[in-house]
């Protein structure tokens, strides 16, 4: 069993500490590590290409994507694991951005649903599948750090290091909300958050190779949402419903006479969460659906869009000095 390791923090520092501790402490429980720190990699973002896509139609048996930096250590490396942790520094209340590139790169163009309905093609024409790699079960644990001593301050930070499961339906067995770096000095001088990341660590290790539904470890606060644990809610429906924007669940919140929130979700919306195969599949349809509206749209009104769009698609100056022109005539 192969746990993969990213730090996206600077090097020997917090992130680099906190992710190897886990590490040190999966390998003790059998698992073959590695580490990879991301400070001094260049990971550019995703640029919307659909190269990625073309892999996948072509027939290509590997998804790859079409810009050569950093990413392709990252995507073999993780190809490779059965589980992952990733520690991530907060900058400006949400996670480091080369974080989110590499999850925009590499967790939509490997989508579990697109991927299935793909195999489901190939296996009927009798083509080569996409890499087993794909469609492999993935734990994973999540440790985001911050400098701030306000919690606010990292508000984004774990529920964004969480939007990485998705695509790939991997189950979260923990994650460390390791704010307040500031005062904490090192993590080396706070023996329980240690304690805590070796706890992830063996939690990865430890589930790796058991069918998900057979896996109810929860290292770290429980949180609001059953599913990703992390507390951040959105007001919906009129204010009728709350729902967790991480794992596109609804649910319900009242308050109590001690003054207390109360939030819960009922079981049939806990099993259609994101990082589920109905919830990627929701999406799958929600696509597939759209084009069919979109398409014939784009098609009826293409005649009079190409028009409009010349304004547009014309030098931006050019156009706002013809205005100005135009405005001044009018005078
Ligand atoms: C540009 C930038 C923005 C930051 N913004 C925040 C923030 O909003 N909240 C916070 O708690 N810490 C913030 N920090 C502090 C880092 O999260 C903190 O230094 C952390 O320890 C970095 O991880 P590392 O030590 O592994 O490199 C910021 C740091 C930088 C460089």
């Amino acid at each position: 069993m192969k746990i993969l390791g990213i730090s996206f923090g600077r090097r020997n520092e917090r992130c680099d500490i906190l992710c190897k501790e886990a590490l040190f402490a999966a390998h003790k429980a059998g698992a073959d590590v590695k580490f990879i720190n991301t400070m001094r990699m260049e990971i550019t973002h995703c640029h919307a290409c659909d190269y990625c896509s073309r892999c996948r139609d072509r027939g290509d048996v590997d998804i790859h994507c079409a810009f050569k930096d950093g990413y392709q250590e990252l995507e073999a490396a993780f190809d490779e694991c059965d589980g992952v942790i990733i520690a991530a520094p907060v900058y400006a209340v949400g996670i480091v951005g080369q974080f989110k590139n590499f999850l925009d790169r590499y967790m939509p163009s490997h989508d579990r649903a697109n991927i299935l309905e793909e195999n489901k093609k190939r296996s009927a024409e009798g083509k080569p599948l996409l890499n087993p790699n794909y469609t492999k079960d993935r734990y994973c644990g999540y440790i985001s750090v911050g400098g701030a001593q306000s919690h606010h301050w990292v508000s984004m930070g774990l529920p964004m290091l969480h939007l990485f499961s998705f695509s790939q339906c991997m189950k979260a067995v923990g994650h460390i909300d390791a704010y307040d770096q500031g005062r904490t000095g090192s993590p080396l001088l706070d023996d329980k958050l240690m304690q805590t990341s070796a706890d992830l660590g063996r939690a990865v290790a430890e589930a790796i190779g058991k069918p998900y539904d057979e896996v109810n470890t929860w290292v770290g606060p429980k949180g609001v949402c059953p599913v990703c644990h992390n507390d951040l809610l959105m007001i919906e429906n009129d204010g009728k419903d709350v729902l967790c924007p991480v794992c596109g669940i609804y649910g319900k919140a009242s308050v109590g006479a001690d003054g207390k929130m109360n939030v819960t979700f009922s079981e049939e919306e806990q099993k259609r969460a994101r990082n589920t195969l109905p919830g990627i599949y929701e999406h799958h349809y929600e696509i597939k659906n759209m084009i069919k509206v979109c398409v014939p749209k784009l098609m009826a009104n293409k005649e009079m869009l190409d028009e409009k769009m010349k304004k547009y698609r014309n030098d931006f100056d050019a156009e706002i000095a013809k205005m100005d022109a135009e405005a001044k005539a009018e005078q």
